[in-house]
């Protein structure tokens, strides 16, 4: 069964307010697209082309008007609302129906990768058909993650969320790949303290059975955060400077539908429009005609 994938994107967005009283959080810009943006390329870059949107019921509309159906971008997009925010993995409730017992892939809407070798490491990631993937990031402050710890032999040892006293330096990143069983599991779950289905309750099932795997996510490579006004443009300021200097686009979905024969060089001209002025536009035309190239001639 194909894998199926999950943007989580909603929430109450209070830690951004005024910013986001009246627009999603996922919406908002990092550097020349909305947020969602990249958590959507990653899901790509996974292969994954059919893909669940929650959001909250107030902000589903804008999120249809910016996707749209995801023909544009050689996807389907079912759209879910998650009435209240009452956790992460509260989305594996809501998108029962969607997924059918079919293996997934959920990316936090605000979480944004960016790094060499990353379709390498979802490859693997998307290849295991039993059990969990996460992916741990070295952090300088992980009592405000998920961390996971390791024993002397390198196993998983333990999952907790925001620990006080952290067992190791890995944050657990928004991505996570499970089997079939998740949203079985998810029911399971009782809320935690702070009243939410924690994703690391599903994760810590998963380990119980000695099925989480974990992918480090190397030195070098990017896991942004975009929860405080500071990350925000900081990370908005990464993408700058990463597209200025390559004349690349980090995040750019109709290019990676694109490289992936998801849809044809018309399309992405259509997807352009007659906008010459726009530089994502303008973008998007370089990459139809070959002129943003992205690998050796010999490569793709
Ligand atoms: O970013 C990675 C971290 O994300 C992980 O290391 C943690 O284990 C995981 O719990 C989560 O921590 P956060 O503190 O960042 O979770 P937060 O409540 O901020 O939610 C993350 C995003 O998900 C946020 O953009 C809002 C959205 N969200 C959140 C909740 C609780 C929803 O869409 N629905 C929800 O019910």
């Amino acid at each position: 069964m194909a894998r199926k994938g999950i943007i989580l994107a909603g929430g109450a967005g209070s830690r951004l307010h005024p910013l986001t009283t009246a627009v999603s959080k996922q919406l908002l810009p990092i550097y020349d697209k909305p947020m969602i943006y990249y958590p959507l390329s990653a899901l790509m870059l996974a292969g994954v082309r059919e893909i669940a949107v929650i959001t909250t019921p107030d902000d589903q509309a804008a999120f249809r008007k910016l996707l749209g159906t995801g023909a544009r971008f050689g996807v389907d997009f079912r759209f879910i609302v998650q009435p209240r925010p009452e956790g992460l993995a509260q989305a594996y409730l809501l998108a029962e129906d969607f997924l059918a017992g079919a293996p997934s892939v959920m990316v936090l809407g605000d979480n944004l990768f960016f790094g060499q070798g990353f379709e390498a490491v979802l490859g693997r990631a998307g290849a295991r058909d039993q059990g969990a993937t996460v992916f741990g990031y070295e952090v300088q402050d992980p009592t405000r993650y998920g961390v996971v710890s390791f024993d002397e032999t390198g196993l998983v040892e333990d999952i907790e969320e925001k620990p006080a006293a952290p067992k190791s330096r890995f944050a657990v990143t928004g991505l996570y790949f499970y089997d079939g069983r998740a949203s079985r599991f998810a029911k399971e779950l009782a809320p935690s303290p702070r009243g939410e289905l924690e994703i690391t309750d599903l994760n810590r099932r998963y380990l119980h059975e000695r099925a989480l795997h974990v992918e480090l996510l190397e030195r070098g490579f990017a896991w942004l955060d975009t929860g405080t006004f500071d990350s925000l443009i900081e990370a908005g300021e990464f993408v700058r400077t990463i597209e200025h200097r390559q004349g690349l686009k980090i995040g750019c979905v109709e290019e990676i539908a694109f490289r992936r024969g998801w849809i044809d060089a018309a399309a992405l001209r259509a997807a352009a429009g007659d906008n010459p002025n726009n530089p994502y536009s303008a973008y998007l035309l370089d990459v139809a005609d070959g002129r943003a190239s992205a690998g050796r001639p010999t490569d793709s």
